[in-house]
């Protein structure tokens, strides 16, 4: 706890105490935070990263994908003067600083209560080349960075992990994806477990930049990013949606919080859900949904991810039934279109399920996997309850921090590996190869079936039946 607030020291009194007044309220208003009665192992220590550089530098580097052949670059001043200017190219510059491209943005910033951000900068830059190396820098002041942008064809590989937070086991999970390549990090929500304490925010950027500056980072939100606040911030996400700004203008979406994207020249479809905004058949996000579903090809997209935040599929006793509300909504769209695997995070744990539908076993429904343990403050959730042993749908369980890794090799197949930490070494503990549904004879039958692309709403197995 001293470690924590160690960074608040040198601010008023008055600051520190209205802090703890509004992190108090707040927190009993965050959802499913509170893992119930059960013990986890002592958690590591929360990091704190200083900012070390200078005030018109920048910090919190990180950058997304956005649109097609572009790269959305985004970092913080303190000092606001700063322009919204990347240069880039494809020629390390160094401290000469002759770039070949020059691209303006835009910034932003907000205030949460006494806390006032630095500046946020939002950069869109290309078009690019395909698994190349960029070379930038932010402002036309400070370090030269660099990232390499995904592959036009396969392979690829994603680096997926939710519930990150910002503690000694944090740091281990992100050495270890960062000791082996990959193209793009897939985080299924909560990130930095600021949980309105606004500088913790700033210390997360800081922490992730050395990987999220060189990787696109594609993120949707958790619990822990709501932050809302009666009457104040009803509508909470303040700072997730300043700091995080993802594709979703660029996919037709209207909110930060549900968007999609594509990779490997639209081989690949990865679509980012909403668990903390409205889902019903009503809502701007079904709809949204359904029209980004059936806009896909298989033919020509014949891998469609899904990631969200409260799993849908959970047989550990933390957090069950939270995402029942959205599965008994949306499951069906995902099913009937579908989709080969869903990543979800919120419960500090690994499990991964067979394919599933309607909770029965589904040759066409997608692989439900949680991945929520990237190592945060709030420790491991150590119970899982006992299953059905005649038909199990949990193939794998276990309470330990670690990342996972989805490797889409062809069209038709794809390896998914578990890396837990075992302290200071990354252990394969869980492999499989999935199989695309898209080229599955029993899954799209040919009467009704939608491969050759559109709709898909009438493909669900047995229809052509009855
Ligand atoms: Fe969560």
């Amino acid at each position: 706890m001293a470690n924590r607030n160690s960074f608040l020291q040198p601010r008023p009194f008055l600051l520190l105490t209205l802090s703890l007044i509004i992190i108090a309220i707040a927190a009993a208003s965050v959802d499913g935070s509170d893992d119930g009665a059960f013990s986890r192992p002592p958690a590591r220590n929360v990091l704190i990263t200083p900012h070390a550089r200078a005030e018109s530098e920048p910090q919190q580097v990180h950058v997304s994908l956005a649109g097609k052949d572009h790269v959305r670059v985004t970092w913080i001043t303190d000092d606001k003067h700063v322009s919204s200017v990347v240069e880039y190219g494809t020629t390390e510059a160094g401290p000469a600083g002759k770039y070949e491209a020059t691209a303006s943005g835009e910034h932003t910033k907000y205030r949460y209560f006494l806390y006032a951000s630095g500046t946020i900068h939002h950069v869109r830059i290309g078009p690019l080349k395909p698994n190349t190396v960029y070379f930038y820098r932010c402002g036309g002041i400070g370090p030269e960075f660099s990232f390499k942008t995904p592959p036009a064809t396969l392979p690829i590989e994603f680096a997926v992990v939710g519930d990150l937070g910002q503690t000694e086991w944090t740091q281990s999970t992100l050495q270890h994806i960062n000791g082996s390549d990959y193209d793009v990090f897939l985080l299924p929500g909560d990130l930095s477990y600021a949980d309105s304490q606004q500088p913790l925010w700033d210390s997360f950027g800081r922490l992730v930049e050395p990987y999220a500056s060189r990787r696109p980072w594609m993120v949707t939100e958790g619990n822990h990013e709501v932050e809302s606040f009666p009457i104040i911030f009803p509508h909470g996400f303040k700072a997730y949606n300043a700091r995080w700004l993802m594709p979703h203008t660029e996919s037709g979406s209207s909110s930060n919080l549900y968007y999609s994207f594509d990779v490997a020249s639209g081989l690949v479809h990865v679509i980012m859900l909403g668990s903390y905004t409205d889902f019903d058949s009503h809502s701007d996000q079904y709809t949204w949904l359904a029209a980004d579903l059936a806009k896909i090809d298989r033919k020509a997209t014949p891998w469609v991810v899904v990631l969200l935040h409260a799993p849908w599929y959970n047989t550990n006793e933390a957090h069950q039934g939270e995402g029942e509300s959205m599965r008994s909504e949306m499951e069906e769209l995902l099913y009937d279109n579908r989709v080969d695997v869903v990543f979800a995070g919120h419960v500090h744990a690994y499990e991964r399920f067979t394919r599933v539908y309607d909770n029965k076993a589904d040759p066409c429904g997608p692989v439900h996997v949680t991945i929520g343990d990237g190592g945060n403050r709030e420790g491991l959730a150590l119970r899982f309850k006992k299953e059905a042993v005649s038909a199990p749908l949990s193939l794998y369980r276990e309470p330990s921090f670690g990342h996972g890794r989805l490797r889409i090799v062809d069209e038709k197949r794809a390896h998914w590996s578990w890396h837990r930490n075992n302290d200071s070494s990354s252990v394969v503990a869980d492999e499989v190869w999935f199989n695309s549904l898209s080229a599955s004879e029993e899954c799209w039958p040919r009467k009704g079936g939608n491969v050759d692309g559109g709709g898909g709403l009438s493909a669900r197995v047995g229809l052509d039946e009855l």
